[in-house]
Protein backbone atom coordinates (compact mmCIF):
# COMPACT_ATOMS: atom_id res chain seq x y z
CA UNK A 1 0.00 0.00 0.00
CA UNK A 2 1.02 3.44 -0.78
CA UNK A 3 0.09 6.67 0.24
CA UNK A 4 -0.89 8.01 -3.55
CA UNK A 5 -4.92 7.91 -3.48
CA UNK A 6 -5.17 8.67 -7.53
CA UNK A 7 -7.48 5.74 -8.28
CA UNK A 8 -6.41 6.87 -12.13
CA UNK A 9 -3.14 5.69 -11.48
CA UNK A 10 -3.64 2.71 -9.38
CA UNK A 11 -5.87 1.58 -12.71
CA UNK A 12 -2.95 1.80 -14.87
CA UNK A 13 -1.02 -0.37 -12.04
CA UNK A 14 -3.47 -3.04 -12.07
CA UNK A 15 -4.72 -3.15 -15.49
CA UNK A 16 -0.67 -3.84 -16.21
CA UNK A 17 -0.06 -6.36 -13.10
CA UNK A 18 -3.34 -8.19 -14.78
CA UNK A 19 -2.50 -7.91 -18.46
CA UNK A 20 -4.29 -11.08 -20.38
CA UNK A 21 -7.41 -10.74 -17.68
CA UNK A 22 -10.06 -8.31 -19.39
CA UNK A 23 -12.18 -7.32 -16.03
CA UNK A 24 -9.44 -8.08 -13.37
CA UNK A 25 -8.00 -4.72 -12.97
CA UNK A 26 -12.33 -2.52 -12.68
CA UNK A 27 -12.77 -5.83 -9.82
CA UNK A 28 -9.33 -5.02 -8.30
CA UNK A 29 -9.94 -1.06 -8.60
CA UNK A 30 -13.21 -1.37 -6.72
CA UNK A 31 -11.75 -3.47 -3.81
CA UNK A 32 -8.81 -1.28 -3.43
CA UNK A 33 -11.22 1.59 -3.09
CA UNK A 34 -13.30 -0.55 -0.48
CA UNK A 35 -10.18 -1.24 1.70
CA UNK A 36 -10.06 2.81 1.16
CA UNK A 37 -6.57 2.92 -0.23
CA UNK A 38 -7.96 5.54 -3.15
CA UNK A 39 -10.51 8.15 -3.64
CA UNK A 40 -13.99 7.06 -5.08
CA UNK A 41 -13.31 5.97 -8.79
CA UNK A 42 -16.00 7.23 -11.54
CA UNK A 43 -17.86 9.20 -8.62
CA UNK A 44 -20.83 11.44 -9.93
CA UNK A 45 -24.18 11.74 -8.81
CA UNK A 46 -25.95 13.43 -12.12
CA UNK A 47 -26.54 11.34 -14.79
CA UNK A 48 -24.58 11.59 -17.81
CA UNK A 49 -25.75 14.86 -19.50
CA UNK A 50 -26.06 13.20 -23.34
CA UNK A 51 -27.92 10.24 -21.94
CA UNK A 52 -29.87 12.08 -19.98
CA UNK A 53 -31.21 14.02 -23.03
CA UNK A 54 -31.72 11.17 -25.35
CA UNK A 55 -33.65 9.73 -22.33
CA UNK A 56 -35.98 12.55 -22.27
CA UNK A 57 -36.43 12.23 -26.30
CA UNK A 58 -37.97 9.11 -25.28
CA UNK A 59 -40.89 10.31 -22.94
CA UNK A 60 -41.34 8.68 -18.94
CA UNK A 61 -40.47 5.05 -18.70
CA UNK A 62 -44.02 4.29 -17.55
CA UNK A 63 -42.96 1.03 -16.65
CA UNK A 64 -40.87 0.32 -19.38
CA UNK A 65 -37.38 -2.18 -18.51
CA UNK A 66 -34.01 -0.19 -18.27
CA UNK A 67 -30.70 -1.92 -17.98
CA UNK A 68 -27.32 0.33 -17.17
CA UNK A 69 -23.93 -1.95 -18.19
CA UNK A 70 -21.22 -1.44 -15.48
CA UNK A 71 -23.77 1.15 -13.53
CA UNK A 72 -20.91 2.29 -11.17
CA UNK A 73 -22.32 4.10 -8.70
CA UNK A 74 -25.67 4.57 -9.93
CA UNK A 75 -26.07 7.85 -10.86
CA UNK A 76 -27.83 7.05 -14.50
CA UNK A 77 -29.83 4.11 -12.94
CA UNK A 78 -31.25 6.64 -10.41
CA UNK A 79 -32.40 9.10 -13.19
CA UNK A 80 -33.91 6.33 -15.28
CA UNK A 81 -35.76 5.49 -11.99
CA UNK A 82 -36.59 8.98 -12.01
CA UNK A 83 -38.37 8.79 -15.35
CA UNK A 84 -40.21 5.98 -14.39
CA UNK A 85 -38.47 3.16 -16.04
CA UNK A 86 -38.41 -0.28 -14.35
CA UNK A 87 -34.50 -0.35 -14.18
CA UNK A 88 -31.64 -2.86 -13.50
CA UNK A 89 -28.16 -1.56 -12.97
CA UNK A 90 -25.20 -4.37 -13.27
CA UNK A 91 -21.76 -4.10 -12.74
CA UNK A 92 -19.28 -6.78 -12.65
CA UNK A 93 -17.98 -5.64 -8.90
CA UNK A 94 -19.80 -6.85 -5.95
CA UNK A 95 -17.70 -3.88 -4.09
CA UNK A 96 -19.83 -1.18 -6.69
CA UNK A 97 -22.85 -2.65 -6.58
CA UNK A 98 -22.68 -2.58 -2.72
CA UNK A 99 -21.38 0.99 -2.83
CA UNK A 100 -24.22 2.03 -4.87
CA UNK A 101 -26.96 0.33 -2.60
CA UNK A 102 -25.05 2.46 0.55
CA UNK A 103 -25.36 5.65 -1.77
CA UNK A 104 -29.19 5.18 -2.77
CA UNK A 105 -30.50 3.24 0.36
CA UNK A 106 -34.53 3.97 -0.74
CA UNK A 107 -34.02 3.16 -4.48
CA UNK A 108 -35.91 1.06 -6.71
CA UNK A 109 -33.65 0.53 -8.75
CA UNK A 110 -32.33 -3.36 -9.04
CA UNK A 111 -28.76 -3.42 -8.38
CA UNK A 112 -27.03 -6.05 -8.92
CA UNK A 113 -24.10 -8.36 -9.93
CA UNK A 114 -23.21 -9.32 -13.82
CA UNK A 115 -20.76 -9.33 -16.07
CA UNK A 116 -21.64 -8.05 -19.81
CA UNK A 117 -19.11 -10.82 -21.26
CA UNK A 118 -21.24 -13.63 -19.40
CA UNK A 119 -24.85 -12.60 -19.04
CA UNK A 120 -26.82 -14.30 -17.27
CA UNK A 121 -30.78 -15.86 -19.05
CA UNK A 122 -33.09 -13.31 -17.21
CA UNK A 123 -31.28 -10.31 -18.66
CA UNK A 124 -31.09 -11.36 -22.39
CA UNK A 125 -33.78 -10.05 -24.74
CA UNK A 126 -35.51 -8.36 -21.94
CA UNK A 127 -34.67 -4.58 -21.98
CA UNK A 128 -37.05 -1.53 -24.09
CA UNK A 129 -33.12 0.90 -23.26
CA UNK A 130 -29.83 -0.15 -22.66
CA UNK A 131 -27.60 2.88 -21.13
CA UNK A 132 -23.84 1.94 -21.38
CA UNK A 133 -21.37 5.03 -20.69
CA UNK A 134 -17.84 4.12 -20.50
CA UNK A 135 -17.90 0.34 -20.07
CA UNK A 136 -17.20 -0.91 -23.35
CA UNK A 137 -13.57 1.05 -23.57
CA UNK A 138 -12.64 -0.44 -20.29
CA UNK A 139 -12.00 -3.11 -21.75
CA UNK A 140 -9.42 -4.38 -23.82
CA UNK A 141 -9.90 -5.17 -27.90
CA UNK A 142 -9.52 -8.66 -27.14
CA UNK A 143 -13.06 -8.77 -25.62
CA UNK A 144 -14.75 -6.10 -27.55
CA UNK A 145 -16.94 -8.12 -29.89
CA UNK A 146 -18.17 -9.80 -27.47
CA UNK A 147 -18.27 -7.03 -25.08
CA UNK A 148 -20.35 -5.58 -28.06
CA UNK A 149 -22.80 -8.25 -28.90
CA UNK A 150 -23.69 -8.45 -25.26
CA UNK A 151 -25.09 -4.60 -25.48
CA UNK A 152 -27.13 -6.31 -28.26
CA UNK A 153 -27.95 -9.16 -26.31
CA UNK A 154 -29.67 -7.01 -23.57
CA UNK A 155 -32.22 -5.58 -26.18
CA UNK A 156 -35.95 -6.80 -26.37
CA UNK A 157 -37.39 -6.15 -29.95
CA UNK A 158 -38.16 -2.66 -30.38
CA UNK A 159 -35.81 -1.87 -28.01
CA UNK A 160 -33.58 1.09 -28.19
CA UNK A 161 -29.54 1.73 -26.78
CA UNK A 162 -27.58 4.60 -25.69
CA UNK A 163 -23.64 4.04 -25.71
CA UNK A 164 -21.23 6.30 -24.97
CA UNK A 165 -17.03 6.37 -25.40
CA UNK A 166 -14.08 8.40 -25.64
CA UNK A 167 -12.90 8.76 -29.71
CA UNK A 168 -9.91 7.25 -30.37
CA UNK A 169 -7.90 10.14 -31.92
CA UNK A 170 -4.53 8.95 -34.48
CA UNK A 171 -2.09 10.26 -31.77
CA UNK A 172 -3.55 8.24 -28.61
CA UNK A 173 -1.69 5.35 -27.54
CA UNK A 174 -3.08 1.81 -28.17
CA UNK A 175 -2.84 0.36 -24.25
CA UNK A 176 -5.36 1.24 -21.89
CA UNK A 177 -6.72 1.86 -19.91
CA UNK A 178 -9.33 3.08 -21.35
CA UNK A 179 -9.02 1.42 -24.70
CA UNK A 180 -10.77 3.91 -26.78
CA UNK A 181 -12.63 3.25 -29.87
CA UNK A 182 -12.50 4.55 -33.37
CA UNK A 183 -15.48 5.04 -36.33
CA UNK A 184 -15.35 0.97 -37.36
CA UNK A 185 -15.52 -0.05 -33.75
CA UNK A 186 -18.70 1.77 -32.87
CA UNK A 187 -19.98 0.88 -36.63
CA UNK A 188 -19.01 -2.86 -35.00
CA UNK A 189 -22.04 -2.28 -32.09
CA UNK A 190 -24.78 -3.37 -35.19
CA UNK A 191 -24.97 -6.76 -36.21
CA UNK A 192 -27.51 -9.62 -35.91
CA UNK A 193 -30.72 -7.79 -36.26
CA UNK A 194 -29.57 -4.33 -34.30
CA UNK A 195 -28.73 -1.24 -36.64
CA UNK A 196 -27.09 1.48 -35.41
CA UNK A 197 -29.45 4.50 -35.67
CA UNK A 198 -27.28 7.48 -35.18
CA UNK A 199 -23.68 8.22 -34.08
CA UNK A 200 -22.24 11.17 -33.42
CA UNK A 201 -19.43 13.12 -32.15
CA UNK A 202 -19.61 15.22 -29.73
CA UNK A 203 -16.84 17.53 -27.12
CA UNK A 204 -16.83 15.46 -23.92
CA UNK A 205 -19.11 17.49 -21.03
CA UNK A 206 -15.99 16.40 -18.58
CA UNK A 207 -14.37 19.40 -18.97
CA UNK A 208 -10.44 17.82 -19.53
CA UNK A 209 -10.90 18.12 -23.34
CA UNK A 210 -11.43 14.86 -25.95
CA UNK A 211 -14.42 13.74 -27.97
CA UNK A 212 -16.95 11.35 -27.28
CA UNK A 213 -18.89 8.90 -29.58
CA UNK A 214 -22.79 8.54 -28.66
CA UNK A 215 -24.18 6.06 -30.72
CA UNK A 216 -27.88 4.73 -31.03
CA UNK A 217 -29.19 0.87 -31.44
CA UNK A 218 -32.22 -0.16 -32.92
CA UNK A 219 -33.84 -4.01 -32.48
C1 LIG B 1 -15.21 3.33 -16.83
S1 LIG B 1 -16.31 2.83 -15.57
C2 LIG B 1 -17.76 3.76 -16.01
C3 LIG B 1 -18.77 3.76 -14.92
C4 LIG B 1 -20.08 4.46 -15.25
N1 LIG B 1 -20.77 3.82 -16.38
C5 LIG B 1 -19.88 5.93 -15.50
O1 LIG B 1 -19.99 6.37 -16.64
O2 LIG B 1 -19.58 6.66 -14.54
C6 LIG B 1 -16.72 1.16 -16.12
C7 LIG B 1 -17.60 0.41 -15.14
O3 LIG B 1 -17.97 -0.81 -15.77
C8 LIG B 1 -17.73 -1.90 -14.90
N2 LIG B 1 -17.38 -3.04 -15.77
C9 LIG B 1 -16.23 -3.27 -16.44
N3 LIG B 1 -16.32 -4.40 -17.16
C10 LIG B 1 -17.56 -4.88 -16.96
C11 LIG B 1 -18.25 -6.02 -17.44
N4 LIG B 1 -17.67 -6.91 -18.25
N5 LIG B 1 -19.53 -6.21 -17.05
C12 LIG B 1 -20.13 -5.34 -16.20
N6 LIG B 1 -19.52 -4.26 -15.70
C13 LIG B 1 -18.25 -4.02 -16.08
C14 LIG B 1 -16.63 -1.43 -13.97
O4 LIG B 1 -16.61 -2.10 -12.73
C15 LIG B 1 -16.95 0.07 -13.83
O5 LIG B 1 -17.83 0.30 -12.76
Amino acid sequence: MTDDRSWGRAADRLAAEHRGEPTRWVEELWATEERDEVDLPWDRTDPFPDVADFVASLGRGAGRRAVVVGAALGADAEALARAGWDTVAFDISASAVWLARQRYPESSVHYREGNLLELSDDLVGAFDLVVEVFTVQAMPPSVRSQATAGIRRLLAPGGTAVVVQFVRGDADPDDGPPWLLDRAEMESFAGDDVTLADLQVRPSPRGEGGQIWVGTLRR
